[in-house]
Order: C-alpha cells, then sequence, then structure tokens
C-alpha cells in the first residue's frame, strides 16, 4: 500500500519525533501519524491511543491497512492514563484543545523527566497550554507554526527541565516562534490581532492596567517583527 501524505499541520509534528523513539500518539483518531512514522522507519514501536472506541476503530483499520501491525498498537485510553513510561519516549498530542492538552500532561506525573519529550499541537488556547507547561517546569525546546487554508495554527516539542524555563509575559503568547520564518510571522501577527482585541475588551470593562499590559505585549511582538532579520 503506497504511503499517503501527512496534512502539514502533522507533518510539523512527525517531524519533532526523534528517530528511534517509542511513540504514543494521544487521541490518534485516525492513527495517520503514527502509521506515516512506522512506515517511514521512523518509530520502531507505537500506541496509537484514542479515549473513544469509534475513532480507535478507524486507526486499528488504517494500521491493518497499511500493514504495521508489528508497530503500531490502537489502545482506548483516557489522556496517558493507560501508557506506561516505559513505552513512551515522545508523547504527541496533537488536534485538541490547549487546556484539554494540559490537563492530560498534568495527570501523567512519569512526564516529568528530562527524556522524555511531548510533541503539542493545540488547535485552541495556546497562551494558556504555554502557561500551563511552565508552571509545572516544562521548556519549550522548538515550535513551528503550520498554516492550511484560513487557518494556522502552532506545534510545539517541550519537554521538563525547570531552569530551561521561560516565564516571560511575551513568552505565553509567542512561545519559541521567529519573526524570520513566513508561518511562524504570520501567527505572530495573529496573535497581535488576537491581544489588541482582549485589551479593548478590559479597557470597556473599566480593568486599564491589564489592558496596558497588554497592549505593552502586542507592541512588543510588533517590534520582534519590524526588526525581522536582525540579530
Ligand atoms: C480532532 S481529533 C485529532 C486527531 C489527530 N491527533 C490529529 O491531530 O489529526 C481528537 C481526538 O482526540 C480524542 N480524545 C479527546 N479527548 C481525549 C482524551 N482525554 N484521551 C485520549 N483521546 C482523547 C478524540 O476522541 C479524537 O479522536
Amino acid at each position: 500500500m503506497a504511503l499517503f501524505l501527512l496534512e502539514k499541520r502533522l507533518a510539523v509534528c512527525a517531524s519533532m519525533v526523534r528517530k528511534g523513539a517509542a511513540l504514543a500518539d494521544v487521541g490518534t483518531d485516525h492513527a495517520f501519524l503514527p502509521v506515516w512514522l512506522a512506515k517511514c522507519g521512523i518509530v520502531p514501536k507505537a500506541v496509537a491511543s484514542d479515549i473513544r472506541r469509534g475513532p480507535l476503530q478507524r486507526a486499528a483499520c488504517n494500521i491493518e491497512k497499511y500493514g504495521v501491525g508489528s508497530i503500531v498498537e490502537p489502545r482506548l485510553s483516557n489522556g496517558l492514563d493507560g501508557i506506561r513510561p516505559d513505552e513512551a519516549d515522545d508523547v504527541v498530542i496533537a488536534g485538541m484543545g490547549g487546556l484539554m492538552i494540559s490537563d492530560i500532561i498534568k495527570r501523567a506525573q512519569w512526564l516529568k523527566d528530562s527524556g522524555k519529550h511531548l510533541i503539542l499541537q493545540p488547535m485552541t488556547r495556546e497562551a494558556a497550554l504555554r502557561s500551563s507547561l511552565a508552571e509545572q517546569g516544562f521548556c519549550i525546546l522548538r515550535e513551528r507554526a503550520v498554516q492550511e487554508g484560513r487557518h494556522i495554527y502552532t506545534a510545539m516539542l517541550s519537554c521538563y527541565d525547570p531552569r530551561k524555563v521561560d516565564k516571560s509575559d511575551i513568552f505565553q503568547y509567542i512561545g519559541r516562534l521567529s519573526p524570520n520564518i513566513a508561518e511562524d510571522a504570520e501567527y505572530m501577527k495573529r496573535e497581535m490581532q488576537r491581544l489588541w482585541k482582549h485589551a479593548n475588551g478590559l479597557r470597556l470593562e473599566g480593568d486599564e492596567k491589564r489592558a496596558a499590559e497588554l497592549f505593552h505585549i502586542r507592541s512588543e511582538i510588533e517590534k520582534m517583527l519590524l526588526h525581522e532579520g536582525e540579530e
């Protein structure tokens, strides 16, 4: 069976998985990511997990269709509850809301091991996820924005290392994205619009102090974009 192309969002997540790593794909649905990584010889072992039976059935069908049953195991699990630490060096959680991703991470204390990598691709509430990661001692090693149609997403590679955590206000909003990369810059512009809207809302509610903080973060992002290309 010829191998399919991963959609861009998942391709960026796949590029962050280490060769030879045992993988857990949490909320796998169709299992495209672990199937693709197994077919490419990147992961020797993977658990494709989902909380619902319907998606897990889809995962099982694709695992069989692409002949990777000896590598990828479909498994019913709420978050990482049903996955042992020795089964996952790299954990992907993609296509869910940032708050749900943050809850799943909080429930699996064994992720607080610097050897484990988390590859996270939130669909919403990215700032809340970044700040929850920081609170728990997870740093972000790398991050890339991905544009698909009208949507722009971010994918981040994180690991437990409290010394490297960036707790600055601006980091919450743009993480490790770079103004020198076109899609990252687009994400930063969108974040500026969100901050503008949020700050104006706060001003109307009378919270001048927080509004001023958000306007300041917005102008810091703008400065980064204006000085794009400079070291
Ligand atoms: C939108 S799909 C994302 C599929 C794939 N990861 C992707 O990014 O294309 C989200 C999947 O997460 C599953 N899910 C939601 N909450 C979950 C949880 N707590 N534990 C495991 N899976 C969960 C859903 O059943 C669904 O199949």
